[in-house]
């Protein structure tokens, strides 16, 4: 008998393809609301989701990274690794990070690979995050307390060529968060 658990083993206990929804997109865009809807659709379903997010990463596992590219790029390499081991583990995988630029996003689609990475670009122009501010960043960012943040003193670029996009400044996340949950239904669907 095989000793080792494949992950087609697993995916088969759970009845689902295991995949990885990497959203991106500005602070404030709304990743974190969607990804917390889309895994609450998931569970309805039944299906077992992990929600990866930037901020909850930057307090914990990458707490030792600031927001240089060269830091940015080394968050979402390893998330992109951790999101890569859940995907192995069956799971599908919510990653909600900025992820700004194309290169970035590269990197973490060559990590997780191709067939596994779904790209969700979460968008709602600058000045709709920005008023809503709902971290208060925004304004940090102005008056210069907050250095190289996204969008204001460091580039966001639009994915050029994402799976789906989502707009948050005329959809609501109910209408939203459903988008998503039938845009994935196909890839993630065992039978
Ligand atoms: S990423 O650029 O490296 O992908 P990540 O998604 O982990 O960023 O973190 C983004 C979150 O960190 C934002 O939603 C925001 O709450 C917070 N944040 C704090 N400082 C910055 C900054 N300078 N630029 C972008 N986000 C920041």
């Amino acid at each position: 008998m095989q000793i080792n658990v494949t992950r087609k083993e697993k995916e088969q206990e759970l009845l689902q393809n295991a995949k990885v929804v990497w959203l991106t997109g500005l602070s404030g865009s709304g990743k974190t609301t969607n990804a917390v809807h889309l895994e609450r659709l998931l569970m309805s379903a039944g299906y077992l989701a992990k929600i990866i997010d930037g901020d909850d990463v930057r307090t914990g596992l990458n707490k030792d990274l600031g927001f240089s590219i060269e830091d940015r790029t080394e968050n979402i390499r390893r998330v992109a690794e951790v999101s890569k081991m859940f995907v192995e583990n069956g799971t599908i995988v919510i990653s909600c990070f900025v992820s700004p630029t194309e290169e970035i996003r590269k990197l973490a689609k060559s990590i997780i690979g191709e067939d596994d990475f779904i790209e969700v670009f979460i968008n709602a122009p600058i000045s709709v995050c920005e008023k809503r501010d709902v971290k208060g960043l925004y304004q940090k960012a102005r008056t210069g307390e907050i250095k190289e943040f996204t969008g204001i003193n460091s580039p966001f670029e639009p994915p050029s060529n994402p799976h789906l996009v989502i707009n948050t400044d005329s959809d609501g996340v109910e209408e939203t968060s459903r988008a998503i949950f039938n845009f994935i239904s196909n890839k993630i669907s065992f039978y």
